[in-house]
């Protein structure tokens, strides 16, 4: 049988290009002590691919206090988390790629294939431009005009229809659980990075081990 055919490939930012992950956690965590709520990295991996203010409301909840605030309120915290994270951003260098992407981008690029950002972070733009990468991507979804967070597959929707790919034909890259739920929702072939993480149609530990003829082994 012939091989099935790939359309497009399609990247989550945070935690898989290069380690924001960590610096949105270490920035809801100061955030979230000033309210005195503590959160520790399990807690974080509910976070992850989550927007902005749907993390505020899941730490809120976890702290017991999902009804003591405005929405005014609400948004200063987030404001006030985003500068935290923005801080964080500008020691961000190309030296902060993860290990394997750069030759991943490669070897995808190589066979002529599109390369699309689904990453519901606002901040995407400020991340790639840190990281020189702005030029890898065809397509980068636009997450102020996402109306729904991962799982939920509108972002990896939007990115293959921006590549003019059919999901059906295209792989995704997450390292979140809420992240491969919203690629399996989407039709397309799911590639997990990290420990912990189900569901995925071929998983591996680290970014390290990404490997374009593997995951077309698997495809
Ligand atoms: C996702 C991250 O990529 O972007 C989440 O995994 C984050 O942790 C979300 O909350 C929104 O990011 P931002 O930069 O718009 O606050
Ligand atoms: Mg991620």
């Amino acid at each position: 049988m012939e091989n099935k055919r790939i359309e497009a490939v399609v990247f989550d930012l945070d935690g898989v290009i290069t380690d924001t992950a960590h610096f949105h956690y270490l920035a809801w965590k100061k955030m979230a002590e000033e309210l005195n709520i503590f959160i520790d990295e399990e807690f974080n991996e509910r976070l992850k691919g989550v927007s902005r203010m749907d993390s505020l409301e899941l730490i809120l909840q976890e702290g017991n206090r999902q009804n003591d605030f405005s929405l005014a309120q609400k948004e200063e915290m987030a404001a006030k988390k985003n500068a935290h994270y923005c801080e964080f951003l500008k020691e961000l260098t190309p030296d902060d790629i993860l290990p394997g992407i750069p030759e991943l981008i490669a070897a995808i690029k190589e066979e002529g294939l599109p390369i699309g950002l689904a990453s519901v972070s606002k901040n995407a733009g400020t991340v790639l431009k840190a990281l020189q990468l702005e030029e890898a991507f065809d397509y980068v979804a636009d997450a102020a005009k996402i109306s729904k967070s991962k799982p939920d597959p509108e972002i990896f929707l939007t990115a293959c229809k921006g590549l003019g790919a059919e999901p059906e034909f295209s792989i995704g890259i997450e390292d979140a659980q809420a992240g491969i739920e919203a690629i399996k929702a989407s039709g397309m072939f799911a590639v997990a990075v990290g420990r912990n993480l189900v569901n995925a149609d071929y998983k591996v530990d680290r970014t390290a081990e990404l490997q374009w003829g593997k995951i077309k082994a698997e495809y």
